[in-house]
């Protein structure tokens, strides 16, 4: 792995950060039924801290001498509370998967305070996960 290979995948999770922005924040715009008022809430609180690592990882491929995407990748469609549910569920775990990924990769390369920095978001999306994971636990009782 070369500090190229590792600006272009920080470039990926850059373009994912962005959209799960707009992810969240299209789903809180769309969910439906009497729990509008908590899901939508709920989905619009984890917008910040998704901009805060989308702007971590924008200052960090400067640092590598990289140029951040301005590109959002492309978000799952869904089109009921539960689908939206889902699809959240599903970019988080993706997102776990690659920050450990990206987390050793830096670490290979020398990179030890981006390492840790990129395990605090393994946490960050862990929790988001665990939630997300919790409301769909109960979604039929
Ligand atoms: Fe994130
Ligand atoms: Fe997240």
């Amino acid at each position: 792995m070369s500090n190229q290979e590792l600006i272009d995948l920080l470039n990926q999770d850059l373009a994912n950060e962005f959209a799960a922005i707009i992810q969240y924040t299209t789903y809180a715009a769309k969910v439906t039924g009497p729990f509008r008022p908590e899901l939508s809430q709920f989905l619009l609180a984890e917008v910040a801290d998704e901009q805060g690592h989308a702007k971590f990882l924008a200052d960090k491929i400067l640092v590598l001498g990289g140029e951040p995407t301005t590109q959002a990748a492309s978000v799952a469609p869904a089109n009921t509370n539960k689908a939206m549910l889902e699809a959240v569920l599903e970019a988080e775990n993706r997102a776990i998967i690659g920050y450990t990924q990206r987390a050793e990769q830096a670490a290979t390369l020398g990179h030890k305070a981006l390492s840790l920095d990129l395990e605090d978001m393994i946490r960050d999306e862990t929790r988001h996960s665990e939630e997300v994971s919790k409301i769909l636990d109960g979604w039929n009782l």
